[in-house]
């Protein structure tokens, strides 16, 4: 007698969204992916212990509260409930979603530091860093700007320029600028604590550990090259500490030291497993944990990540678990990105479409797990959801061809037949069997979910063809043939039953109407091996899916429109602010004469206040210093600009931009608009964003622009 294979124990991560954005549909590729893989798992009979959490530290999150005008945690509390409840929309059915910023994360990371100290691991040295003397904090590389030192593009990142993509230390940013508050940057210097990676324990351990089958075979080639080869050494030291004010746990031992928030967050996995363990009884946490028992016991450990987030998931982790004395992951899932009709999400063209918009537009979430399943594999490829593509598959794949089996054939069993299904078709069922569940049952164990759907269809097809073939429209006409049409529709119906345990990792709502229909206890792997019996009583056949219409698509698209310039139709209360096609290319407006360009009195001007318009989605109210003196008293114009969507107002305060300074004053809704900004925005909406213009430094206020 063969011994059955031992059950796998296998503890499951998704990476941590940040709680200061919402979830998308980008965000889903890599949450439905990990789902459906551990539902199978479950169906299987293994036992999997899922769990994720908000990612809460960081000075991004800070700042967001601040501009809220609420606390962080209020800010990250907020967020929770909202990811909490997207991920139930979804189906993502974690058994815990918990946040960085709990006890049991400041335990373990400080648990962490404390290890790797011990080690000697972790060093401290003093560096330079830009600090915004306004604000009085250091700045993130992200939160500097200024011109790029290649293309000498304005407003540029403090690390590397969106424009002609060169990267760069902020320090070479010229006339850099703190994006928080306007105020140039000063560098000041900072003692920060370091862990050593480019110790050679740790590169050691790191060659040998990404050479090892944990990762997709493209991912660890491109660890060794950033390892480097025996005898190099590319890794630099890890700076896990940023100075107060930092929304994130102090360093034990370094009072005004914060860890940065990459450090705490994986551990924030452990943190949520920890927490899960505390609520529910007989779960022993080390045994996924501790790298002796599990070795000795065979427990997994597998991260679905995105592959933006790669190299702190197959280096710094590791590296951490494995110096701190855990046990190291046993796989990293690597998702690609997203793109919405071949192209990057865009703001402007809706495409950047929230999990909220989503269901609250009516669109059924197992719509898009479906499609997103039948696009998966193991490799690390971008996903494209192409809308059209979407529509088509849904409304053929399951409307078309799996619930219409059901459809056709359940109302004969319940008119006919009291409810109860007849003797099979064993030749018709043959093709359901061992086989091709064996084939479905290692492509998702692989993650290769769109082999699985493409297998499934073609059983689905196969029902398809017989239930045409044995027409049992016809043989419902024909009293000699009520045998035979009992036995075509209890053979389809099984079928049907099949193709539905097979899809119930990707559709598990839809799966669990399809139980009730049966009246049968949730669907395991083991109800394949099986049909059910003649005699078995079914319910009432209730409709399972409805198809996609075009016009749902399209109102998800109205719906995450972000309109980048005015506040209000031109007409009426227009935004103060016009912009300039910034492409080549674009269509021109008709010819002026030297003398019309000469009746536009542009002026530089320095921001001198910028603020938040109570009510106004798209509106900033700046006050603008042009150099006038009137009464002999300095005037500063008040100018609505519709830039909201793009600019934080305390980072334009203090800023040189363009006016025009003639233009006929505009009560607006909110007050009297005395000019307009001039701002560039790409208006075929390709590249999201909207720029203001700066002149180039040296010009003063006042000065005039021909
Ligand atoms: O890139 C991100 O969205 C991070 N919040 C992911 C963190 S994953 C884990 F390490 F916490
Ligand atoms: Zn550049």
């Amino acid at each position: 007698m063969s011994t059955p294979a031992k059950k796998r124990e296998i503890f499951v991560t998704n990476a941590l969204p940040y709680a200061n954005g919402d979830i998308h549909l980008g965000h889903l590729v890599g949450y439905i992916q990990a789902d459906i893989w551990v539902r199978f798992q479950r169906m299987r009979g293994n036992t999997v212990h899922y769990v994720c959490a908000d990612d809460t530290h960081g000075t991004p999150i800070m700042l967001r509260a601040e501009k809220e005008g609420i606390t962080p945690e209020q800010l990250i509390a907020r967020a929770h409930g909202e990811h909490a409840r997207d991920f139930a929309d979804f189906g993502v059915a974690f058994d815990n979603y918990h946040s960085t910023h709990s006890p049991e994360n400041q335990q373990l990371a400080g648990e962490f530091y404390g290890r790797l100290k011990q080690a000697g691991f972790i060093a401290t040295r003093a560096i330079e860093q830009f600090y915004d003397p306004v604000r009085q904090m250091f700045l993130p590389d992200r939160f500097i700007k200024g011109t790029c030192p290649k293309c000498s593009s304005p407003d540029q990142y403090g690390d590397n320029c969106e424009v002609c993509g060169a990267a760069y230390a902020p320090t070479e940013l010229k006339n850099p600028y703190s994006a928080v508050s306007g105020a140039t940057p000063e560098l000041r210097q900072s003692e920060h604590y370091f862990f050593k990676l480019s110790d050679p324990r740790a590169v050691d351990f790191l060659r040998q550990w990404t050479a090892g089958s944990v990762m997709p075979a493209s991912a660890a080639n491109k660890m060794q090259e950033w390892i480097g080869g025996d005898g190099e050494n590319k890794l630099s030291d890890w700076d896990i500490s940023r100075d107060a004010p930092y929304f994130g746990f102090e360093i034990p031992d370094a009072p005004g030291k914060y860890f940065y928030v990459w450090l705490d967050a994986p551990i924030g996995y452990l943190a949520s497993f920890v927490n899960f363990a505390g609520k529910h009884g007989g779960i022993d946490v080390s045994r996924f944990t501790d790298p002796a028992k599990a070795a000795a016991e065979g427990t997994e450990m597998v991260h679905f990540i995105g592959k933006d987030i790669l190299y702190f998931h197959a280096l710094f982790w590791p590296a951490m678990l494995h110096f701190a004395g855990y046990r190291t992951p046993t796989q990293l899932c690597v998702n690609g990105f997203l793109t919405v009709d071949g192209a990057k999400m865009s703001k402007s063209r809706g495409t950047f479409i929230t999990a909220r918009s989503f269901t609250e537009q009516g669109l059924n979430p197992e719509w898009l797990r479906y499609y997103y399943a039948a696009k998966l594999n193991a490799n690390i490829e971008d996903l494209d959801l192409s809308l059209d593509d979407f529509i088509a598959k849904v409304n053929s794949d399951l409307v078309g061809k799996f619930v219409n089996i059901a459809s056709r054939c359940a109302g004969f069993i319940a008119k006919r037949f009291d409810g109860k299904l007849g003797e099979s078709d064993a030749a018709a069922l043959a093709p359901f069997g061992a086989d091709a569940v064996a084939a479905v049952t290692q492509a998702y164990d692989n993650r290769d979910f769109s082999l699985a759907l493409r297998e499934i269809m073609r059983l689905a097809d196969l029902a398809n063809v017989y239930v045409n073939d044995e027409k049992p429209w016809e043989l419902a006409k024909d009293p000699a043939q009520v045998e035979r049409l009992h036995r075509v529709c209890s053979t389809a119906l099984n079928q049907f039953r099949v193709l539905t345990v097979l899809l119930k990792p990707v559709l598990p709502a839809l799966a669990a109407q399809v139980e009730s229909f049966f009246g049968v206890a949730a669907f395991g792997w083991d109800d394949l091996s099986q049909a059910l019996p003649a005699g078995h009583a079914i319910n009432t056949y209730q409709h399972l899916m409805t198809r996609i219409e075009r016009k749902q698509v399209d109102a998800l698209l109205e719906a995450n429109k972000e309109s980048l310039v005015s506040e209000a139709p031109k007409t009426a209360e227009t935004a103060a602010i016009e912009t300039v096609a910034a492409k080549a290319g674009v269509e021109v407006a008709p010819e002026i004469n030297i003398d019309d360009f000469g009746k536009i009195d542009l002026r530089v001007a320095k921001i001198v206040s910028a603020e938040h318009v109570e009510g106004a989605a798209k509106l900033i109210k700046l006050q603008l210093d042009i150099g006038e003196v009137v009464d002999g008293q300095p005037r500063v114009r008040q100018v609505f600009a519709g830039i909201k969507s793009a600019y934080d107002p305390a980072t334009l305060v203090g800023r040189l931009t363009v006016m025009v300074a003639n233009l006929a004053p505009r009560k607006m809704k909110f007050g009297i608009s005395e000019g307009m900004v001039l701002a560039a925005s790409d208006e075929s909406g390709e590249v999201p964003g909207l720029f203001v213009l700066s002149p180039d430094s040296g010009a003063q206020p006042g000065m005039r622009v021909k």
